[in-house]
């Protein structure tokens, strides 16, 4: 067993329904086989086990692991082509760059640099957009094995509009889904995710394809995008004869409680309800949106109809894997949307990075807070002393206060260490 002693911040309990954020000083977690036994004030649990180890986390603050909802393994190299809208930039950004993976050795590549941009960033769960190609799913489920991460995933499919070589038809999107989820789903902490790119490029075949493969996959994931730009949604509707966006999956059986749909910048009311009904979850990106000129996510709307939101970086349409970045972008825009807008405290952010993502994914019981009984899935915040954000730290009037500061100039590099299962992912050489 070992002990931490630390200040945590946390948010056991919701912030968007009443929940305040817990901030607790000099308390200790005694984590063994990675699973947090004890918590409370550092005396009483070490009367309780005087002679296991003491990590001492005093000069820091503690926050539960990050939980990235959406993520594209295969763009960590195109992140910064920054000035096209969504269609432009698949077109000349993101997807000459996917093809690359076809190679099965560029793949493993990347795979390796983009689980290790994700740890390092603090982020312990996450739903990843894999590739087009089944070998490089295999890939990144091996780089993330390998790294510990709980990582949900699976083959990108499209059968329409895109480059020709990531198209595929209903039948290979069927049986190479399958065929990966045998291989990976419940191997230790990955899963598969169906995930068809988007209903733009999806013919109603392909979709149809994903259901049976979703439905046939025990316990599978789903995942995809949802009206994120303008253009894109007006050709869906002329694809799918007037259809909703939303409802383009719910007509496949796409839609339920393990189905996380990213951006929904720009829904109807009546997909509002659709969402809320049927559980399924939104990945906000924020950074993406602005980035593409998406445009200012209701987050408002999205919880006056019960919408579960959780946020995502959307490398590389996102600027990186922070996604302290991202709550700080996410606030941003709830300001500039002024009236319109959610007024978001560091909790909501915090709230939204940790336990909302572990509950779009279905990690509630092990991951998102760190109270008894979860996974030591955990970021140390330990920036340079006399840096600003030490400064900050250092100066600030109450917890609260010091998570503002958190989100306002944290980056990776300011994150000592970062465990996932208590085992060790990133450790700051001293
Ligand atoms: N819609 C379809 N593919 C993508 C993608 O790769 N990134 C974003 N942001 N939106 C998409
Ligand atoms: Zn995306």
């Amino acid at each position: 067993m070992t002990i931490y002693r630390a200040t945590v911040l946390d948010t056991p309990l919701d912030p968007f329904t009443g929940g305040v954020l817990r901030a607790e000083s000099d308390i200790a977690l005694a984590v063994s086989d990675g699973t947090i036994t004890a918590r409370g004030p550092f005396a009483t649990v070490r009367a309780e086990a005087p002679d296991d180890d003491v990590i001492d986390l005093r000069d820091g603050i503690l926050l539960p692991g990050f939980v990235d909802t959406h993520v594209h393994y295969p763009q960590i190299r195109a992140i910064g082509g920054l000035g096209k809208p969504l269609l432009d930039w698949l077109e000349h950004s993101a997807l000459p760059e996917e093809a690359k993976l076809h190679d099965e050795t560029y793949a493993a590549q990347v795979a390796d640099e983009f689980v290790h941009g994700m740890t390092q960033a603090g982020t312990t769960s996450a739903l990843v957009f894999g590739s087009h190609f089944a070998t490089a799913v295999d890939a990144l489920f091996r780089s993330a094995e390998r790294s510990g991460m709980r990582v949900t995933s699976g083959l990108v499919v499209s059968d329409r509009l895109l480059r020709a070589d990531l198209l595929t038809t209903p039948e290979r999107a069927y049986d190479e889904s399958v065929s990966l989820a045998a291989r990976w789903q419940g191997h230790e902490r990955l899963r598969y995710a169906v995930t068809p790119r988007f209903s733009y490029s999806c013919s109603a075949d392909l979709l149809e394809a994903c259901g049976a493969a979703y439905k046939d996959i025990d316990n599978a994931w789903c995942t995809s995008h949802v009206n994120e730009n303008v253009t894109e949604v007006a050709e869906v509707a002329r694809l799918f004869d007037g259809s909703s966006y939303v409802g383009t999956y719910q007509d496949h059986g796409l839609l339920d409680a393990h189905t996380v749909l990213a951006h929904n910048v720009h829904p109807t009311d009546a997909e509002l309800d659709i969402l809320s009904a049927s559980r399924a979850a939104v990945a906000h990106c924020p950074t993406s949106n602005a980035s593409l000129g998406s445009g200012m996510f209701p987050l408002a709307g999205h919880l006056k109809h019960g919408v579960r939101v959780a946020m995502g970086t959307d490398v590389g349409g996102g600027t990186g894997f922070s996604l302290l970045k991202e709550g700080l972008q996410a606030y941003f825009i709830q300001s500039l949307l002024r009236a319109q807008g959610v007024s978001l405290t560091p909790a909501h952010l915090l709230h939204l990075i940790t336990a909302a993502g572990a509950d779009a994914l279905g990690l509630r019981d092990q991951a998102g807070d760190l109270s008894v009984g979860k996974q030591f899935d955990a970021v140390f915040v330990a920036p340079e002393r006399n840096s600003p954000l030490g400064v900050g730290i250092r100066h600030a009037a109450d917890p609260e206060d010091a998570l503002a500061k958190i989100f306002a100039m944290g980056t990776p590099a300011d994150l000592a260490r970062v465990w996932i299962n208590g085992d060790l992912v990133k450790q700051d050489v001293v």
